[in-house]
């Protein structure tokens, strides 16, 4: 039996992740850990918390002590690395806790793996999930490629980009046997209310402003969370250790052009006449240092090892829509406490 541990397992990606790899493969031994900051919610995996050959940890990567015990007590064959700080908008207003969890945080779990595989490092994997927005901004042309420079911009990329840098030095240093993926903006359900799809779908609902930063010209290339983790099982399972490999919908939308979309789809689902909800927009100041456009080449993942997107965007997203709209309860519990204080500081003392 393998023992495989997924980090940040109880987050948007991760749990999607850890419900395909503990349904689709009864055989390994899946230990999810997270220190379930606000972002972390067990609920996203109450359909595979019984199934007994997962389990769950709280804890936090930055305490290196602890994450060299837990490696020394389950001897862990292989890491997929999710837990991160990974909203944008909180990078800004506090990038030391960026640099904590995303680049000492990566650090520790490299150690660690290090240190338990150093005799027999054959058939381990540590697989870091990363982001195109370490790529930097494009203009109207042209694609990331694995090739592509790094040139992030926010403290959030930043740090993606550095923490990327270590697993690479790692592997080229001392042998660590890595893999590494860059991915564009992901959909789907259980998504924090903090980021664009799952925000404007609960403030239509609720009749509240649509706060679209600058013009709403910014471009971002929407992937199915779904077939994120398909892409991550797929290189999990069958990429080359040492490369990288590039992650996306091929699915750019202008911000404004999509958020038109939403309010169409929510107008139709809620009963609503034409037009209603996109009377909410409201334009207000722009993020700081705000990217204009990721699109990602994802060719190499495709020839290589043969995966494609799997829904059309225009079905993910009326998927997307109806799954907020089915599970308020989930959307109320995670809007309370923590998350109306920051929601109030970002959106309504400006
Ligand atoms: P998320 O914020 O929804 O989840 C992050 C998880 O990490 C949470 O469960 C949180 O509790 C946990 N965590 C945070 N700090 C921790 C710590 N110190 N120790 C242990 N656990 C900790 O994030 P997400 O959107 O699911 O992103 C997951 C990963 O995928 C991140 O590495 C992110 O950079 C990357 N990524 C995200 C996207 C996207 O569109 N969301 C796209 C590409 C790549
Ligand atoms: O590209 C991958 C990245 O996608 C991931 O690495 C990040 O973890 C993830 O958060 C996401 O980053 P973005 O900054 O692109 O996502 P966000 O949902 O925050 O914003 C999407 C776009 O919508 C962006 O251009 C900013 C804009 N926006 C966002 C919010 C929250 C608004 O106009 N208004 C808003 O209130």
């Amino acid at each position: 039996m393998k023992t495989l541990l997924i980090t940040g397992g109880a987050g948007f990606i991760g749990s999607h992740v850890v419900r395909l790899f503990v349904n689709k493969y009864p055989g390994y031994r899946v230990v999810n850990l997270d220190k379930l900051t606000y972002a972390g919610n067990l609920a996203n995996l109450k359909d595979v918390e019984n199934l007994p050959h997962y389990s769950f940890v709280r804890g936090d990567i930055v305490d290196g002590d602890f994450v060299q015990k837990l490696f020394e007590e389950h001897r862990f064959e292989g890491v997929i690395h999710l837990a991160a700080e990974s909203h944008v908008d909180r990078s800004i207003s506090n990038p030391t806790e960026f640099v904590f969890t995303n680049v000492i945080g990566t650090v520790n779990l490299l150690n660690a793996a290090r240190h338990i595989w150093k005799e027999h490092p054959e058939g381990k994997l540590f697989y870091h999930v990363s982001t195109d927005e370490v790529y930097g901004s494009l203009g109207e042309e042209g694609f990331f490629t694995e090739e592509t420079r790094y040139d992030p911009h926010s403290p959030y990329s930043a740090s993606k980009a550095s923490s990327d840098h270590f697993v690479r030095a790692y592997h080229d240093t001392f042998g660590l046997p890595v893999v590494l993926s860059n991915c564009s903006n992901n959909y789907g359900a259980y998504q924090f209310p903090e980021k664009l799809l799952p925000l404007f779908i609960h403030n239509i609902r609720n009749n509240k402003p649509l706060p679209v930063y600058g013009k709403g010209e910014n471009i971002r290339d929407w992937l199915w969370v779904e077939d994120h983790a398909r892409a991550i099982d797929v290189i999990f399972h069958r990429g080359t250790p040492g490369e990288t490999y590039n992650i996306g919908g091929h699915n750019e939308w202008k911000n404004i052009d999509l958020i038109r979309l939403m309010c169409r789809i929510m107008d139709r689902k809620l009963g609503r006449g034409e037009g209603t909800s996109e009377k909410l927009i409201t334009y207000v100041k722009d993020r700081a240092g705000h990217d204009l456009r990721y699109a990602i080449d994802s060719s190499k993942l495709q020839r290589e090892l043969g995966w494609t997107p799997s829904l059309q965007f225009e079905e993910g997203l009326e998927k997307t829509i109806d799954w907020y709209l089915n599970n308020e309860e989930w959307l109320a519990h995670v809007t309370s406490g923590d998350y109306l204080k920051y929601y109030e500081e970002q959106y309504v003392k400006r």
